[in-house]
């Protein structure tokens, strides 16, 4: 019987920080160990092959941990990555452990919200550019239209703590306006980046009163359960004693600092090398 370890929860920094915390609300009893590769955040604007290269390498730092499970909390890694590794790698590297996103349970259920079949994306560039969103939805929902706006601003906004900054404000109504010439009868609007529920309270003001803002955390966490019911095998392995670990490939200190604004609680982190510790 293989040894049971913690579900790894990965982003390219803090923002996957707003899914762990919805996962520690809804499914208190697991053990979860988070990396944020601060170090070499953003992903947002980088190249496909940049994105894949670092994921994989905290996918096989999670594995060289123990995990069997490791959710990437990250749009940006999920949309770039999660198919190349699901389908290339993991059946090489370890065929028994999986590797999850948070596109595809956010886009199976967000029909349910739109009256109008019109959705609205604001992501990082990475990933309007990948296109994921318009066709997992279209997947799912054949007969909604999706349309999307890269936000490349918000995500250092976020992390500099300028959320309040007039100059943020002029930058969120560009955005919205943006989206909504595309499509002006959208009635969800959907933060596809980890980061910006952080700044939902500036958001909510430039979204129009009929429209439903959505995050993801809680959809994320709801999703998992659903999994780990349907996967006793994957459940079974997972460790249960409400324990939680970070680390950063960053400062400590920073981590800590920034990460609790994110978390919405306290964290003490530890740091690691990817470079040299992932030879999974
Ligand atoms: N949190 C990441 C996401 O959800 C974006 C942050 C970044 O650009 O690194 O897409």
């Amino acid at each position: 019987m293989q040894k049971t370890a913690p579900i790894g929860i990965f982003d390219s920094g803090y923002g996957g920080l707003t899914v762990l915390k919805e996962l520690v609300n809804q499914l208190p009893q697991y053990d979860y160990m988070y990396l944020g590769d601060n170090a070499r955040a953003p992903y947002g604007t980088r190249s496909y092959e940049t994105v894949y290269h670092y994921t994989l390498d905290a996918v096989k730092w999670f594995f060289s941990r123990g995990c069997h499970l490791v959710i990437l909390a990250c749009n940006t890694a999920s949309a770039k990555a999660l198919r190349t590794i699901q389908q290339n790698d993991l059946p090489k590297l370890a065929p028994e452990k999986r590797v999850l996103g948070v596109i595809r349970p956010t886009t199976e259920i967000i029909g349910q919200y739109s009256e109008t079949r019109e959705v609205g994306i604001l992501a990082t560039k990475g990933t309007v550019a990948s296109g994921s969103y318009p066709i997992e939805i279209a997947r799912f929902f054949p007969d909604i239209k999706t349309y999307q706006e890269a936000c490349p601003l918000w995500v250092p906004i976020i992390e500099n703590d300028e959320m309040d900054n007039p100059g943020t404000h002029h930058f969120i109504k560009k955005n919205l306006h943006a989206l909504f010439h595309k499509g002006e009868n959208i009635d969800v609007v959907l933060l596809a980046c980890t980061h910006y529920p952080l700044m939902r309270r500036q958001i909510e003001e430039y979204v129009p009163v009929q429209a439903t803002l959505l995050t993801q955390g809680e959809i994320v966490a709801r999703s998992l359960a659903g999994y780990l019911l349907r996967h006793p095998e994957i459940e079974e392995k997972c460790s249960k004693n409400s324990s939680l670990q970070f680390y950063t490939t960053d400062s400590v200190e920073d981590f800590n600092e920034q990460g609790s604004m994110f978390f919405g609680g306290a964290i003490r982190s530890k740091h690691v090398n990817l470079e040299e510790s992932s030879n999974f």
